[in-house]
């Protein structure tokens, strides 16, 4: 074979992964996205013949840097959805298509083992929204598929974690219309319901909702039994002690200890009589030592008075 074609087949091969992501980075182009990336759409309407812009349905607009950052960004959006998308109008019936959960993709697939996705399912299956809602609650109502990404495993940051996780809970919890979509009432105030709670503000930045609300377990990642409200952790030494179930939760993960190993984190993870809040303040640092300078200096100096008094 002609060695230039080699190269050419080799070099395509290797930027294949790549296409679909290079053209989520340049939405105008996408088959899709050149109408789901923006606020409004135009197409030419074929009755009137006449070009039509139109508002985009604000839920049907997805985020092309959250997907280009996310676990599936290397599909195309006709691997998910039919391919007859590619019509606009869409077809009415396209509404009616199927489309595939989390486990029909990933479930049984030794690969994804290290995720342990039967057992994510048997846990979610116990848990509150589920009790009450079924399997209309599917995984998909906190993992977006366009963007999931697995934060929890893969940042050093705990602050991002948080922040990540969070934002799940949240984009339901704290959006009246997403929320009744679901349950037919409004949603209660978070910031009321857990007013009992210091510093709230600082707390939702530091934990993540699931730490109070689930019921660890250790051989998963990340605990999916959310438990009934009254089974949340409502005692500030379950988490402000030595032993802090922080630890076998939000403080767990591997790549948080490995940095845990080269100092930083260290002092939080190795040290058993760390207790989570009591930061120790630089300036409160400086002023006991100089303090204790400041004594052993009038130590010194009175005793040379004492001795050159003698
Ligand atoms: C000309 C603009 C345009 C293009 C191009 C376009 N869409 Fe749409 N799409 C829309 C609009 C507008 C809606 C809202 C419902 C409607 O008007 O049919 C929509 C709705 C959808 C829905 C939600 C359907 C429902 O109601 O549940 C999906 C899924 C979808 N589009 C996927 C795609 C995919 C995949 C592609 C590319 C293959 C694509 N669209 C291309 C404009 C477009
Ligand atoms: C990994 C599979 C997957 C890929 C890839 C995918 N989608 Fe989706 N999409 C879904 C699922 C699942 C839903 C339904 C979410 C739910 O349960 O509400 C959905 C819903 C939608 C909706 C309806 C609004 C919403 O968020 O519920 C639109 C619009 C849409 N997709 C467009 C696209 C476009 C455009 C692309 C390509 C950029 C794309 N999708 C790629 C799985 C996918
Ligand atoms: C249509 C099939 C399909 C669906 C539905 C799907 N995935 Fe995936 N997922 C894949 C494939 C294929 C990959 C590998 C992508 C790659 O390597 O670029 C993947 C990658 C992943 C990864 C990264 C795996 C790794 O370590 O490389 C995670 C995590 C993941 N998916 C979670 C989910 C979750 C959670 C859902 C449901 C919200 C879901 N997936 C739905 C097919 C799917
Ligand atoms: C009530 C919300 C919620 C539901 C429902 C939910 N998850 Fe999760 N899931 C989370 C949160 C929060 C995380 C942590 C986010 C992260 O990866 O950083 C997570 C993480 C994950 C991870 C990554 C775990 C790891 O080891 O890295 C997988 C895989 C996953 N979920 C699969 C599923 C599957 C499958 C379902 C449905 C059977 C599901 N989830 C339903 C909230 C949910
Ligand atoms: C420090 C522990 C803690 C954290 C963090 C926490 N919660 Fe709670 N939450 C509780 C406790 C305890 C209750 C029960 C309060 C009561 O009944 O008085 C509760 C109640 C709730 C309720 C029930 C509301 C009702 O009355 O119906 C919801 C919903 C809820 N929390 C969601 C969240 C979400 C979402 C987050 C993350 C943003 C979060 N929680 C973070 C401890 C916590
Ligand atoms: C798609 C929307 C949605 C998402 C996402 C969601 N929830 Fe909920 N959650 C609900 C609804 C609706 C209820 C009310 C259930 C009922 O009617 O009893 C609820 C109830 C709760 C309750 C109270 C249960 C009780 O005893 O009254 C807690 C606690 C809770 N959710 C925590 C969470 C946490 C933590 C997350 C994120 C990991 C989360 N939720 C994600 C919709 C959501
Ligand atoms: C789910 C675990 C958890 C629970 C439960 C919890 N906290 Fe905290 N708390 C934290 C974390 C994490 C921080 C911030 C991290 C740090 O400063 O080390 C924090 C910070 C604080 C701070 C600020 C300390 C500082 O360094 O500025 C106060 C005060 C506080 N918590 C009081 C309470 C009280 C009172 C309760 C019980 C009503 C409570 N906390 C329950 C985890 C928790």
């Amino acid at each position: 074979m002609n060695y230039r074609l080699i190269i050419l087949l080799s070099l395509l091969f290797f930027a294949s992964p790549h296409l679909n992501a290079q053209s989520y980075q340049d939405p105008q182009h996408h088959a899709c996205l050149k109408c789901h990336s923006n606020q409004s759409y135009s197409f030419h309407n074929d009755v009137t013949d006449k070009e039509v812009k139109r508002l985009m349905n604000p839920y049907y607009i997805l985020d092309t840097v959250a997907i280009s950052a996310g676990v599936h960004k290397s599909f195309d959006c006709t691997d998910c959805h039919s391919s007859e998308y590619e019509v606009y109008p869409h077809q009415a019936t396209l509404k009616l298509e199927p489309l595939s959960t989390c486990l029909d993709c990933h479930g049984g697939d030794e690969s994804y083992a290290k995720y342990k996705f039967e057992e994510i399912q048997a846990e979610v299956e116990k848990s509150v929204h589920h009790k009450v809602y079924g399997e209309n609650f599917s995984c998909s109502k906190c993992h977006n598929q366009h963007t999931y990404a697995a934060t929890a495993r893969n940042s050093d940051n705990i602050l991002e974690i948080v922040d990540y996780s969070n934002k799940m809970c949240l984009s339901c919890h704290n959006d009246m219309k997403k929320y009744e979509l679901i349950s037919g009432h409004a949603n209660p105030k978070l910031v009321e319901v857990h007013n009992w709670l210091p510093n709230q503000a600082l707390h939702f930045q530091h934990v993540r909702c699931i730490e109070c609300h689930t019921e660890v377990v250790d051989s998963l990642m990340v605990s999916h039994n959310i438990l009934s409200k009254d089974h949340a952790v409502k005692k500030c030494v379950e988490c402000h002690s030595a032993d802090s179930r922080l630890k076998a939760s939000l403080y767990k993960y591997e790549n948080i200890q490995k940095r845990a190993e080269n100092g930083g984190l260290g002092s939080v993870l190795t040290n058993s009589s760390y207790v989570i809040g009591t930061h120790q303040s630089p300036f409160l640092k400086l002023l006991s030592i100089i303090i204790f300078l400041a004594t052993i200096t009038g130590i010194i100096i009175h005793s040379i008075f004492r001795i050159l008094k003698k």
